[in-house]
């Protein structure tokens, strides 16, 4: 059985400790916060030890793993930390909310034993990876638009926001990943546009809370994200894959498969599943799964820092087009 530390114990950090205490090859051993109340309450959840200290789990040899879903301003340092110490990582998205400390900490723990996985929990998911696996087998000959929707059912806390790095580091980074995991390539130009329609609190804090980004990949094939802070019907997420010969999609998950039918309507259907916890429930248990094997062994890491890296740097490109209006091209150097 594996030993975990987990440090931050916000809303993620909840759900993670759900995900392991269900994994019978997971133990959670202690759980940091700056919030020592945070901490309390989820070590006492789940039986663990709350600690005010990250030395106390990184000098404890019996920890195998530190899972790190705090702030996102927080996740350079404690991975640096964690992984120097010798511990496996599986780290929240985004590595960092600038890419100068994302490089500093790739230099730093270059040699460091440990797995590192960044949590691209998208990929997990079973319909989404199916888009994946559909199109590395040609079922939709090759490969020319790819579009993704993913569209939050409302926004967070003021101080999440603040912290988050801004729409595209925090949100639209899933998509980014997502397109260069389903088509297996990167892209070479990017436009980015985005819009204060929600909130004007968000415009106020010199982020967006809608967005769009559209690029070409290396072989021409063309991607459009669509994000959105507040969708009212529920957390939208899909996907289409265009081809060649075909199309494949993964459309949104129902609480039911339910259709009513009355004077008013046809076909009427459940609202969609609430947040990325409901929805993406299942991702972040095979997320875990695909990490314990890799931090006996067993396989490498799926998600490596290099691919939390680009991601990252396709954000940074996306918020770049945004202020400017204009085409970029993208490099990873
Ligand atoms: N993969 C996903 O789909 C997904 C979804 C939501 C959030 N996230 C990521 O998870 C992270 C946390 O998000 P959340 O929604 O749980 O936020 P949250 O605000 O609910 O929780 C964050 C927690 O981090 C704690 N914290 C702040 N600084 C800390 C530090 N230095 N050390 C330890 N703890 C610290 C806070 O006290 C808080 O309890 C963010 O990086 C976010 O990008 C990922």
């Amino acid at each position: 059985m594996l030993k975990f530390a987990l440090f931050g114990a916000g809303r993620i950090g909840n759900m993670h400790a759900e995900c392991m205490a269900k994994n019978t090859d997971v133990e959670l051993v202690y759980v940091y916060d700056t919030n020592s109340e945070a901490a309390e309450a989820l070590a006492k959840r789940f039986r663990a030890t709350p600690v005010s200290n990250i030395d106390v789990p990184l000098f404890d040899s019996a920890i195998d793993a530190v899972l790190i879903a705090s702030a996102s301003n927080t996740h350079v340092q404690l991975l640096q930390a964690a992984s120097k110490a010798g511990k496996s990582v599986l780290c929240e998205k985004p590595i960092g909310v600038n890419l100068a400390e994302v490089d500093e900490c790739r230099t730093r723990i270059a040699g460091a034993g440990g797995v590192i996985h960044i949590g691209f929990n998208r990929r997990f998911d079973p319909n989404h990876g199916a888009v994946g696996a559909a199109v590395q087998k040609g079922e939709i000959g090759k490969p020319e638009l790819l579009v993704i929707t993913s569209r939050d059912p409302d926004l967070s806390s003021v101080e999440y926001h603040k912290a988050s790095g801004g729409i595209f580091l925090d949100m639209t980074i899933h998509d980014l990943d997502l397109a260069r995991f389903i088509l297996r390539e990167d892209p070479i130009e990017l436009y980015a546009t985005g819009s204060v329609m929600v909130d004007p609190m968000i415009g106020r804090i010199g982020d967006f809370d809608t967005a769009m980004v559209v690029m070409t990949m290396a072989s021409g094939a063309l991607v459009h994200v669509n994000n959105s802070r507040r969708s009212v019907y529920g957390y939208d997420q899909r996907i289409e894959a265009f081809g060649s010969s075909g199309m494949v999609q993964s459309q949104n998950v129902r609480p039911s498969t339910l259709e009513r039918y009355n004077s008013n309507m046809t076909a009427g259907r459940d609202r969609l599943l609430y947040s990325f916890i409901e929805r993406y429930t299942e991702a972040f248990g095979r997320q875990l799964a695909v990490f314990v094997s890799a931090v006996r062994g067993e396989r490498s890491a799926v998600v490596s820092f290099e691919d939390g890296r680009r991601a990252q740097i396709l954000a940074n490109l996306a918020l770049e087009s945004a202020k400017t209006g204009r085409v970029v091209k993208v490099g990873y150097s």
